[in-house]
């Protein structure tokens, strides 16, 4: 009765890598019963995912053409677009969020178009935005810019409303750290970059105010909900974001949180169980609005036998 946070599946959001193809289900290497799925093999997941009630998904594309401009980002037959067409035709229960960025796609796996090796902020803007209209158009509800370049959400914003898309939301990616702990998920989406890293658009973990900055500016540019990444060792930021928003926050438990206990629960040195239920929770307390996972079915599962 004295319980203070509840976790609700309709809040949480599960991650999907789809790659162009056919009959793929590809275990990532790092990320044990995390799988690449092409398009005809997503039934079994999401019925899953709906037996389950949560809430979302967050999509991934992996492309099987990559060039210097990350064109297949915004090719309305691309692995993101149709599987949006897909999963909205035969699982409309599901919010469908779109990662928007163009590591995914380029052939040497940074966020943008680069010039003189660095990422132009100003031509990448266009890309994306092309990249979130065509996720708009495919029937995305909300689409997710991470790439961290200056006035994308507005940018962004401005586009989609020009195309008709009022009311197609926009998470952004906020506070987005240049952390170690997205390490498991280049390999999932083979998007490391091949020299250099993201530091000089992405988040110095060192500071906080910074991220309540990004956060105050992604409002204003009109984001619908911002987000903090990583979670787990991000929690303080988590909460100032939370005291200042007058937006939804949601956190993002990325794929080397999840790596680190899947290794650690393998080994036999914690109890994977516990550990996946507290840390959700813990996130929730935090002050997430919602919380993107790789645990969301457990979880879920959990809250369904009355474990959590
Ligand atoms: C794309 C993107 C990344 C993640 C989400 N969107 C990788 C990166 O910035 O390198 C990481 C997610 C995770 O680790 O689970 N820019």
């Amino acid at each position: 009765m004295a319980r203070e946070t509840f976790v609700q599946p309709q809040k949480l959001i599960y991650p999907i890598f789809v790659e162009e193809g056919k009959n793929i289900k590809t275990e990532i290497e790092a990320m044990p019963n995390q799988y690449r799925y092409s398009i005809d093999r997503l039934d079994e997941i999401l019925s899953k995912l709906i037996s389950l009630n949560i809430g979302g998904i967050l999509l991934f594309g992996i492309p099987k053409h990559k060039d210097e401009y990350g064109s297949s980002a915004w090719d309305e037959n691309g692995a993101v677009q149709q599987a949006v067409k897909y999963i909205k035709n035969n699982f409309p229960e599901l919010v469908v969020i779109t990662d928007v960025c163009m590591c995914e796609y380029t052939s040497h796996g940074h966020c943008g178009i680069l010039e003189h090796n660095d990422v132009h902020n100003d031509k990448t803007l266009e890309v994306l935005a092309k990249t979130a209209l065509s996720h708009a158009r495919a029937g995305a509800d909300i689409v997710a810019p991470s790439d961290m370049m200056d006035g994308r959400i507005g940018y962004i914003r401005e586009k989609l409303d020009e195309n008709g898309f009022e009311n197609t939301l926009i998470m952004a990616y906020s506070a987005k750290y240049a952390s170690a702990f997205y390490g498991p998920f280049r390999e999932a989406a083979g998007s490391a970059p091949a020299f250099g890293d993201r530091s000089s658009y992405q988040m110095d973990p060192a500071n906080g105010d910074e991220a309540l900055r990004e956060i105050r500016l992604d409002s204003k540019e009109g984001a619908d909900i911002l987000m903090v990444k990583p979670a787990l060792a991000y929690l303080d930021v988590l909460y100032r974001a939370k005291e200042i928003s007058d937006r939804p926050v949601a956190a993002y438990s990325v794929s080397g949180e999840y790596s680190m206990i899947k290794a650690a629960a393998k080994s036999g040195f914690i109890d994977e169980k516990r550990i996946i239920k507290e840390t959700a929770l813990c996130i929730f307390r935090a002050g997430a609005d919602m919380l993107i996972t790789y645990y969301a079915p457990e979880i879920a599962q959990f809250i369904k036998v009355g474990e959590l």
